[in-house]
């Protein structure tokens, strides 16, 4: 089923390859094995794939969790482990990230192995003893049709590990991939199916996602965020207007039709009833789960988020405490956010660890900025949309700006970040709402010859 995703067969004949010896270059190291994932849903998915491999193949590993990969980062993780003769024998395997530094890792002499969905550089599976197997080289579109997380099943599947399939799916929905699956993410979707993995597709109201009384996960979702409820009083009546139990949990029949009617005032029907996915996991729901997750790496607790991928019971207890407080902070931001406006694109200055998800909530008609500041550097999230993308936009090209501006950047065109130094961001943005500028009316022009 696999090989009609692929474009011919020796397209189909070098993934399996690539697959194959990253397998077996795995399997036939005997040191230490570390692995340097990314803080988000996705990342810590990828993570737990990895690693739960590793246990099962009986390796020693490590496993780091960081918020993004430069070459400072590359050196110091790398360096520390090096022997006197400046070499080591430890295996790296990078998830969610790497592609952008195939040939550093090159010149510094890695063994490497990286997974990743983003925009490669290069598109080599193996130079030297750095090994690549990212999406793009197989003509897979990272942004949409496979996550990180994906790419790592996709080895795991191999050794005949389907049910980790399950992390998969969450660190696509994490990465925003779910809506609708399509390509690789639906293919491995499928095989959860088949194998029970993924339990059941229901559709069902979103707030039935959550193990909390109903009037908390309307509180407290931003998926939809329903403004004129953001607060408990507001929520209360409502539920009380329509004779719903505001503590009860789990919403059925004619009490979820009830509700959906009663919010249809506000949003559109299809941001309140959806699909879920029921996954074999404590978590049993996967974007539930995926938004656990999320919240974790974001709160600088990834590696709860690790213990909540691999079932622990105090994590889940503790990342369930994050989530929530993660998401009163998004929702009090919320409330007191100011937008700025430039020719193209919107602007905003945010918190730590929540610009990305506040980017994504702010989004209306252009592409939009969230910014934040960090030790001397303006950390940068910016997000578009489908419609955007069809019109031409890539954050991804607009981000990578930054090295004009002493800083990095990149991503998927549709949600990228950059880092620059503190005084230029006036420049930066000036820049950045030019490209974009271009990128749309390229586009526009290039539909009308
Ligand atoms: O941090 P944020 O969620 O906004 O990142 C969006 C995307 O941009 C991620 O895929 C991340 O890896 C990428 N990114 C990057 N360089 C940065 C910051 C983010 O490539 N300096």
């Amino acid at each position: 089923m696999i090989a009609s995703i692929f474009k011919d067969e020796e397209l189909y004949l070098r993934y399996k390859n690539t697959v194959e010896d990253i397998i077996k270059r795995i399997k036939g190291h005997e040191g230490l094995i570390r692995v340097i994932t990314h803080y988000d849903a996705d990342g810590i998915s990828s993570g737990a794939i990895i690693i739960k491999m590793l246990y099962r193949l009986n390796k020693d590993f490590h496993l780091s969790i960081v918020e993004h990969l430069s070459e400072k980062t590359l050196s110091d993780i790398c360096n520390k482990n090096k022997g006197q003769n400046g070499s080591s024998d430890i295996l790296y395997i990078f998830c969610d990230m790497g592609s952008s530094y195939m040939d550093i890792m090159v010149e510094m002499g890695l063994n490497a192995i990286i997974l990743d969905h983003h925009p490669p550089t290069m598109k080599y599976t193996k130079i030297e003893n750095v090994y690549q197997f990212n999406a793009h080289i197989f003509n897979i579109d990272g942004a949409k049709e496979i996550s990180a997380s994906g790419i790592c099943y996709l080895l795991a599947r191999e050794l005949g590990y389907y049910d980790l399939s399950i992390f998969a799916i969450v660190g696509s929905i994490g990465d925003m991939q779910h809506d609708p699956f399509i390509g690789m993410n639906k293919i491995i979707l499928n095989e959860a199916r088949e194998y029970r993995h993924l339990r059941s597709i229901l559709k069902d109201i979103v707030y039935n996602c959550y193990d909390l009384p109903i009037w908390k996960s309307i509180l407290y979702s931003t998926c939809p965020y329903i403004k004129e409820l953001g607060n408990k009083e507001n929520i209360i009546k409502l539920l009380k207007e329509i004779g719903i139990d505001p503590n009860k949990i789990y919403l059925e029949g004619e009490e979820r039709d009830k509700l959906v009617s009663a919010l249809k005032k506000y949003v559109d029907e299809s941001q309140i009833v959806v699909d879920r996915y029921i996954i074999n996991h404590k978590i049993e729901d996967a974007f539930y789960l995926s938004e656990i997750l999320s919240a974790c790496g974001k709160r600088d607790m990834g590696s709860v988020g690790i213990g909540v991928a691999l079932g622990d019971e105090e994590c889940i207890r503790i990342g369930k405490d994050i989530y929530l407080k993660y998401k009163k902070d998004i929702i009090n931001q919320l409330k007191e956010i100011k937008l700025h406006r430039l020719n193209n694109i919107e602007y905003f200055f945010g918190k730590k660890g929540t610009i990305g998800h506040m980017a994504s909530l702010l989004l209306r008609d252009r592409p939009i900025i969230g910014i934040h500041e960090e030790e001397g550097y303006y950390k940068i999230s910016s997000r578009g949309n489908k419609n955007l993308i069809n019109r031409g936009l890539n954050l991804s090209e607009a981000m990578s700006i930054a090295s004009e501006f002493g800083g990095s950047g990149g991503g998927h065109n549709i949600a990228s970040g950059a880092k620059i130094p503190k005084i230029y961001l006036e420049a930066f943005l000036r820049r950045v709402d030019e490209i974009v500028g271009k990128q749309m009316k390229q586009i526009n022009k290039d539909t009308l010859n």
